[in-house]
């Protein structure tokens, strides 16, 4: 475990970091994405910050927390439904026009909800789609910018990392159902989960190989109290409210949380995988269990998950590019084709 301690210490440094890096929250509205952006505009020079999401009240209130917190910030809320597809490449698009690097690409978005599969019009369930292809599509889509903010000189500069929140755990240990990878008919709360999960672990480890300069990391954040109940409704909202008052002391702290992921976000020894070539020491082990490979699964106290036998044998059975040829044939229908998945 990494000690707390020794987070605020490395989140201290950062202030040494030039100024101005740029840093993308999906999500960036509520729990544990506005906490790590609140962290990130404390303990950076001059940050530009990209909150994505829908509530515009919410995002205003934080972008005036954010400017009396760091005046030297530049805050920008971009309004949007990224459960689908074409809206992520609207999002992208409109960060493209104002940056030319993304050094942080940080995402939390989704919801937690009992129904069952809500299609979307372009023909995903909105869960799955807001825990997976739309974070993919963002990654996709500004692995170019990240690319760039490696390959600057300084190395105070060059920060250029994925954060992906869900469960990193869970992506370990259970393998999806491969013929039908969307879940278009044998959609369960459960399967979602896993599918979500599981399929990000590979699809990150893909993106590693793909952007060798930028690292890729998969966290799970223990519980964590945030907005993430309000979808349930007010009855179940105020019984979950009532079971994490019990379960407090095994909670993480909404402060804690965003301090930790702002330590994911930047510390070294989640190296790129190129970094490697270059003999860099003290990595961190990734996903497949190699130092260094640029793909890595975070418990919620900085530890990392090495490879489990359930990954090693998909991993074996090729499900990499199974995953990927699959996310790949989404993008295209809906994204290219304008059509429907
Ligand atoms: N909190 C926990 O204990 C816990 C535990 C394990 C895993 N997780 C996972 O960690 C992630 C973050 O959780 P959290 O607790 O921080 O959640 P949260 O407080 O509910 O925040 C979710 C964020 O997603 C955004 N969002 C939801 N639907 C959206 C949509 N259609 N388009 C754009 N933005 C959307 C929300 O913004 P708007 O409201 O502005 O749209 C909000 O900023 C989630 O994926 C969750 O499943 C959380």
């Amino acid at each position: 475990m990494v000690a707390l301690s020794a987070v605020r210490t490395h989140n201290a440094t950062l202030k040494s970091l030039s100024p101005g890096l740029v840093a993308v929250f999906v999500g960036g509205t509520s729990g544990i994405g506005f906490s790590t952006a609140r962290e990130f505009v404390r303990n950076t020079d001059a940050p530009h910050i990209y909150l994505v999401g829908r509530n515009q009240i919410e995002a205003s209130k934080i972008i005036d927390e954010f400017q009396q917190l760091n005046p030297s910030s530049q805050l920008n809320f971009i309004k949007s439904d990224v459960s689908l597809l074409r809206n992520v490449d609207e999002v992208c698009k409109e960060i493209k026009e104002k940056e030319d690097k993304v050094n942080l690409l940080f995402m939390t978005v989704g919801y937690l909800t009992l129904q069952g599969r809500q299609e979307t019009v372009e023909g995903l369930d909105r869960k799955f789609s807001l825990h997976y292809y739309a974070r993919m599509r963002f990654v996709q889509n500004l692995a170019p910018l990240l690319t760039t903010a490696a390959n600057n000189p300084d190395p105070k500069a060059n920060l250029s990392r994925v954060v992906s929140v869900l469960d990193s755990r869970l992506g370990r240990a259970v393998a999806p159902n491969f013929s039908d990878l969307s879940l278009k008919d044998n959609f369960s709360l459960k399967n979602c989960a896993v599918h979500a999960c599981s399929m990000m672990n590979f699809t990150l480890e893909h993106f590693a190989q793909q952007y060798p300069a930028t690292s890729f990391i998969h966290a799970y954040p223990s519980g964590v109290r945030t907005g993430a109940l309000r979808p349930m409704g007010p009855v179940v909202n105020n019984v979950l409210k009532a079971v994490t008052v019990l379960l407090k002391p095994f909670m993480v702290d909404l402060k804690e949380s965003g301090e930790r992921h702002l330590y994911a976000a930047t510390a070294p020894q989640f190296a790129p995988r190129e970094a490697k070539a270059d003999g860099k020491e003290n990595v961190a082990k990734g996903m497949d269990e190699e130092p260094g490979s640029g793909a890595y699964a975070l418990n919620w106290n900085g530890e990392v998950f090495g490879e489990s036998q359930k990954a090693a044998g998909l991993r074996a059975e090729g499900a990499e590019k199974r995953i990927w040829d699959h996310t790949e044939e989404v993008f295209r229908k809906i994204c290219d084709e304008n059509g429907k998945y």
